[in-house]
């Protein structure tokens, strides 16, 4: 907590550190409230800073840290050298270089912040990026200062796993019967990247061989519990390095891998060197307790820090602007690389859901910011959809306009000129071009400039040319602190259908397909030689990460979608469509008029159900309505109470009239076989699973009949937790509780399925109301200090659960408020991303806007606020 107000960051005013870091020696002597951190720091003046003038000051980052002593080349250094700030430590220095001798102590048991060294179910673990190291002990933690490591931890024999960064060089015992190891990292990095952990673990091992013939050695460590929930994450990693050797040729460097699953974690996982540390939930797996999105999950988490050995660890960011350097191209990275190991289609679908809903609304919202950020007060802000999703957009259209082989060439290029570097996007984007001769001038200001841009097109056909005219209009709307936003350079892949229902083929070439360059603001596009009016299928496989608007009729739609063969624009026209339909229902609630039943939608759907041609991925994906969360983004003056009654009353419809087609469906589909999560019975389960949810929301006791005897056979937790979801959603209430009752009692040992049991009562719509939730969280498995199980309660409620949490009483807004103020007192980062729901008031209607802005003042009214929590509120109160 800071006792004057945040100071923002900027850009502009980088400068290269004064000193560098050559070799980092470290040694813990380990205990909950009294570790003993010595640092032995190897410092010389920077040569690339300013030389001119007497030696500048050391400034040293630190945090909640008890400074012991400070030396110089051996010598105690006396008071009057140093000065100890509440953020570090500031040391007069007298020559270019010296050895530097710092002592601290800390205590791990009392931190929930869980950044720096903390205690997860009494294993000592640590998270270090972004500004973690800096509570760890004073070190210039930024990440242009790269160091040799090594690490040496002394613990009690109760503690027989000590691991750290690198290879084990020594281990032994101390005199007094302690363990004592010692590890070396010979890659120098920043201390973003130093992990510690320490425990009474169990482990497995595999191996992998790279393509040079190295055996590199992969350990996965858990509570000894968990040790059988480990298989998928080590098959996972050893498919992620070799795609990442057949793809980008990058092979591993060190001669061990480590994983460690941790329960207590802020985020996913990070990519430590040599040592990644994973929150439990994305690594830990088995099919009883695993839905098939965690199998998922896991494969795409454990592929995304594997690949930042290289996108991120090898090269890495200059400084915390260029975050999305690493975080956006590792996105990317990963997502080919589940599109490879799973259907590319539906890895696009789910991508462009995530970034529709949530991206675009953090685009529009108080913290909207470019991929590369100018500014920030609170660094652990900006691990953003914007930052992460939209940047893996932005290296997704650069692979588009140059081609995959060119692509490959800049990356090559890239790597080979800035290995053991700390660099910038300026520097992707230059490799890019200069592998290729390219110009990506224009293109550059996707890094730059944020918002969302909406295109609008408009077409016109020459039947006497025979020529097909495309006019694409570009603008980007102000965003907090950006106006006059200039145009973009971007890809837009467009196919052109005949009434047919095939695809022309373009400008004398063979091919069905082409990507236009949009660079202007408006521009027109001439297609040759079409022999009729065709129907435009626009922005194929989503190219870039825009609105596009064209006036699509319903039976256009209807058309694209049993005609398109780009997967996803064949899904896209059935969101239209059904997005067409539930704004028209909105409008009816609220002027209290009739709900008319979407008959253009129900065609359509009715015919995908049919066909079982597609893929049932696909299928399920179509039948999908848009969420609640994707039409508040799209809406403005919402009324939160018209999108639901809007998506229930098509739901509803959707069942009613499809019932004997999801019937069908379903029993086709319900064919018991062992479980394996691969796309092709992932892509089953789905559909089978979306069709028993409509069946169920009829409300017949037959459908749930068949939910409650899936829920029985308890064959995978796909299913059951499928089936569990239907039968609190659309059930009598008393065998609701029965259900979940049995549920928990089968798998209280289990902190995933709780954690999964905690998600599906907080988010149900019908089950999950503001009540139910307190009770949630005075239930002994719940725990305030573990992100996991607040993401799953207060999350679940405040983020998935749009008809409970906009009750319209306010009350589910003042309830926000409480845990957001209650957690920022442990948890800083997690209460600064709990509160999103409250910041968005501004997208709403008088009286919700007022209800939810006041639960906000509220917030920032409680008292001395984290500069995390600090910085999201007061933007968004701005
Ligand atoms: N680099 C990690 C990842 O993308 C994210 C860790 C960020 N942690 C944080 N507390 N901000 O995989
Ligand atoms: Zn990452």
């Amino acid at each position: 907590m800071q006792d004057t107000q945040p100071q923002t960051i900027f850009l502009k005013d980088y400068q290269v550190p004064d000193y560098l870091i050559d070799r980092t020696d470290l040694t813990f002597d380990l205990d909950p409230q009294a570790t003993l951190v010595k640092s032995r720091l190897q410092v010389r003046r920077n040569p690339a800073a300013d030389a001119s003038g007497d030696l500048p000051p050391l400034w040293l980052d630190g945090v909640d840290l008890e400074l012991l002593s400070v030396a110089v080349d051996g010598e105690l250094l006396p008071a009057q050298r140093y000065s100890e700030q509440t953020d570090g430590l500031l040391l007069t220095v007298d020559k270019e270089s010296f050895v530097l001798e710092v002592q601290t102590r800390i205590a791990p048991e009392s931190n929930t912040s869980l950044e720096g060294l903390y205690l997860s179910n009494g294993m000592y673990c640590t998270q270090c990026e972004a500004e973690g190291f800096r509570k760890i002990t004073f070190y210039p933690d930024r990440p242009d200062v790269m160091s040799v490591f090594t690490t040496t931890i002394v613990a009690p024999a109760t503690y027989p796993v000590l691991l750290s960064n690198g290879n084990k060089i020594d281990s032994g015992t101390t005199e007094d019967g302690r363990l004592c190891v010692t590890w070396e990292d010979p890659f120098a990095k920043p201390s973003y990247l130093f992990a510690l952990v320490a425990g009474d673990l169990q482990f497995v091992e595999d191996h992998f061989t790279t393509s040079s013939g190295r055996k590199v050695t992969l350990q996965l460590f858990t509570e000894p519990k968990n040790i059988g929930k480990t298989a998928h994450a080590m098959e996972s990693l050893k498919k992620s390095m070799k795609w990442d050797e057949e793809v980008y040729g990058r092979e591993y460097d060190l001669d061990i891998f480590m994983i460690v699953a941790v329960d207590h974690f802020n985020m996913g996982a990070m990519e430590n060197k040599g040592l990644n540390i994973f929150n439990s939930a994305c690594v830990l797996a088995s099919p009883e307790t695993a839905t098939d999105a965690a199998f998922q999950r896991i494969e795409a988490i454990v592929a995304h820090e594997y690949f930042h050995n290289w996108s991120g660890n090898r090269v890495t960011c200059r400084d915390w602007f260029q975050l999305s350097l690493k975080e956006g191209f590792t996105v990317f990275r990963d997502a080919e690389f589940s599109a490879d190991m799973n259907s590319r289609g539906v890895k696009r679908i789910e991508d462009v859901t995530l970034l529709r809903t949530a991206q675009f609304a953090e685009d529009a919202g108080p913290m909207s910011h470019p991929v590369r950020p100018d500014s920030y007060m609170e660094i652990s802000n900006f691990y953003t959809l914007t930052v992460y999703e939209k940047g893996a957009e932005v290296v997704r259209m650069i692979h588009r306009l140059l081609g995959a082989e060119a692509f490959r060439r800049g990356s090559d290029l890239y790597f080979e000129r800035h290995d053991g570097c700390a660099v910038t996007c300026e520097d992707f984007v230059a490799a890019m071009e200069d592998a290729n001769g390219a110009d990506l001038t224009l293109f550059r200001r996707w890094y730059s400039q944020g918002g969302t841009p909406v295109l609008d097109v408009e077409d016109k056909y020459d039947a006497e040319a025979q020529e097909y005219h495309l006019t694409i209009r570009q603008h980007t709307p102000d965003t907090p602190g950006q106006t006059d936003k200039q145009p973009l350079h971007m890809p837009i892949a467009v196919s052109l259908l005949g009434a047919d229902g095939r695809e022309l083929s373009l400008d004398q070439e063979a091919s069905i397909e082409r990507v236009l360059h949009l660079t202007e603001a408006t521009q027109t596009f001439t297609f040759a030689d079409i022999p009729e009016r065709p129907l435009p299928s626009l922005l194929r496989g989503f190219s870039a990460p825009v609105k596009l608007r064209y006036r699509y009729t319903s039976d256009q739609l209807l058309f694209l979608m049993q005609y398109d063969t780009d997967s996803f624009n064949r899904w896209d026209a059935s969101q239209r469509l059904a997005f067409e339909a539930l704004e028209q229902l909105q409008r009816a609630y609220r002027a209290g008029g009739e709900m008319q039943a979407p008959e253009a939608l129900l065609q359509g759907l009715s015919a995908v159900l049919e066909n079982t041609q597609l893929d049932p991925a696909l299928v399920a994906k179509m039948l999908t309505l848009p969420s609640p969360q994707e039409l508040a983004e799209h809406g403005d003056a919402i009324d939160a109470q018209a999108i639901v009654a809007a998506r229930v009353f098509v739901r509803d419809s959707i069942a009613k009239a499809l019932a004997s087609r999801f019937l069908k469906r379903y029993q086709s589909l319900d064919q018991r076989k062992p479980y394996q999560p691969v796309a092709e019975d992932i892509a089953e389960r789905s559909l089978k699973n979306t069709c028993l949810s409509y069946l169920c929301a009829t409300g017949s006791a037959d459908a749930l009949a068949l939910a409650e005897s899936q829920f029985m056979r308890k064959e995978n937790m796909t299913d059951v937790a499928a089936a569990l979801a239907a039968l609190i959603e659309f059930g009598p209430a008393d065998q609701a509780e029965e259900h979940l009752e049995s549920f928990y009692q089968q798998w209280q040992q289990d902190t995933q399925v709780v954690e999964t049991w905690f998600g599906l009562q907080a988010g149900s719509a019908n089950y999950g109301t503001l009540g139910r939730v307190r009770e949630l969280m005075s239930h002994p498995a719940f725990e305030f200090t573990n992100p996991n199980k607040v993401r799953a309660v207060v999350g679940g409620f405040a983020m998935r659960n749009f008809a409970q949490f906009h009750q319209e009483d306010g009350t589910g807004y003042e309830f926000l408020a409480e845990q957001v103020i209650a957690l920022d007192k442990l948890n800083p980062q997690i209460a600064a991303r709990i509160v999103t729901p409250l910041t968005r008031w501004r997208k709403y209607r008088t009286l919700e806007a007022e209800q939810i802005r006041s639960a906000l003042q509220r917030v920032s009214d409680s008292g001395e606020l984290s500069r995390d929590l600090y910085e999201v509120v007061s933007k968004a109160l701005e």
